[in-house]
């Protein structure tokens, strides 16, 4: 461990395979961040199970989709400390000690979980349905964020709301405790705005609108094919407005080159280019830029006991730092041992 470096930690939930806006939002941000920081990056399995506590099935599946997503998309185990949060038990003791301090109306009044009550009830939960451990989703990821003493936290900006209750949690326990034990850590966001799905919708799993980075080429095309272009542009020989084509061309300014960008512009405004062969040359581009992601991701799928080594590996490697920031807030707090 580097001391001189800054720490970062930061996770997702174990939901499968990751997209997208998964990728371009955050992951490429980690990526970067491992080198300049000393990162800690973990897959939240306790949180996945906070709404899916009854739907287990595919918990070690999703585990390792998003294990081999992170992997192929570049995090490397040897630099950044990459860990299972459920083997990582230190963090549950502390979410223990913030749960005392945490005020109820402060969960309850957490906008995130308004938004995922709101989705369960949808699926038809009742009000059983609706767990201590689905409430306590906020003190759960601020004790994940506390476990390293972290300086930044890199998330997308879905997860801003949440970091600004972890911030209050730490206050008020430095404030409590009447230490600053706890560093307050900020959340590091990506300049890259927001990637829609092919329907021009946020992009996420749920809402059958995401590409996946596992894809292969020909669902990557097939998706392409159905991005939402100029709505007003019905004729191919229609001229076409880039700045009003929501999905499609906003694609290209991420995967083209400039000069490609200004030459689909051109050809679009000019009528020269139609919709189809635009997207069927994004396409293209798409399954170019992801092709040697896909097949990293490939060869670590073939070695699924790489994976959890890495898992373990990394696990036991945040447990060591997890317990000296363990041991000191129980001092802080005054437990007997
Ligand atoms: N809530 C995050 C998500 O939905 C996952 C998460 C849990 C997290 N604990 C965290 C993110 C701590 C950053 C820091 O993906
Ligand atoms: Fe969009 Fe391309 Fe069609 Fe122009 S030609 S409207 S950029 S899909």
């Amino acid at each position: 461990m580097n001391p001189t470096k800054k720490r970062i930690m930061s996770g997702m939930r174990s939901t499968g395979k990751l997209h997208l806006g998964h990728y371009f939002g955050v992951l490429t941000n980690w990526v970067k961040l491992q080198n300049e920081y000393e990162a800690f990056y973990f897959i939240a399995d306790w949180h996945a199970l906070t709404t899916k506590y009854n739907d287990t099935k595919n918990l070690r599946e999703d585990v390792q989709n998003v294990a081999l997503d992170w992997l192929a998309c570049g995090i490397d185990p040897d630099k950044s400390t990459i860990y299972l949060q459920s083997l990582v038990p230190e963090t549950a003791e502390l979410h223990i000690y913030l749960s005392m301090i945490t005020p109820q109306n402060w969960v309850e009044r957490d906008p995130t979980l308004k938004d995922m009550t709101k989705i369960l009830r949808t699926q038809g939960a009742t009000d059983n349905s609706i767990t201590y451990g689905l409430l306590g989703y906020p003190v759960l990821m601020t004790a994940d964020i506390i476990t390293f003493n972290v300086d930044y936290v890199p998330v997308g900006i879905d997860q801003v709301a949440h970091i600004e209750i972890s911030r209050d949690i730490i206050r008020r326990f430095n404030n409590i405790y009447k230490v600053e034990y706890f560093n307050e850590p900020k959340p590091l966001l990506t300049d890259i705005p927001l990637l829609k799905g092919i329907d021009g919708n946020k992009m996420g799993k749920s809402f059958n609108n995401d590409i996946k980075i596992s894809d292969d080429e020909e669902t990557t095309q097939k998706k392409i094919m159905k991005t939402i272009t100029d709505r007003e542009r019905i004729r191919r020989d229609d001229p076409g407005h880039p700045e009003n084509c929501e999905v499609t061309y906003q694609y290209w300014k991420i995967f083209g080159t400039e000069e490609e960008v200004r030459q689909i512009e051109a050809d679009c405004r000019g009528a020269k280019l139609g919709c189809t062969d635009c997207k069927k040359c994004l396409a293209k581009k798409v399954n170019e830029y992801f092709a040697p992601i896909r097949e990293k991701r490939h060869k670590y799928a073939e070695h699924p006991e790489t994976v959890r080594e890495i898992l373990l590996e990394g696990s036991k490697k945040a447990r060591i730092e997890a317990k000296k920031v363990l041991d000191g807030a129980k001092e802080v707090i005054g437990m007997y041992f």
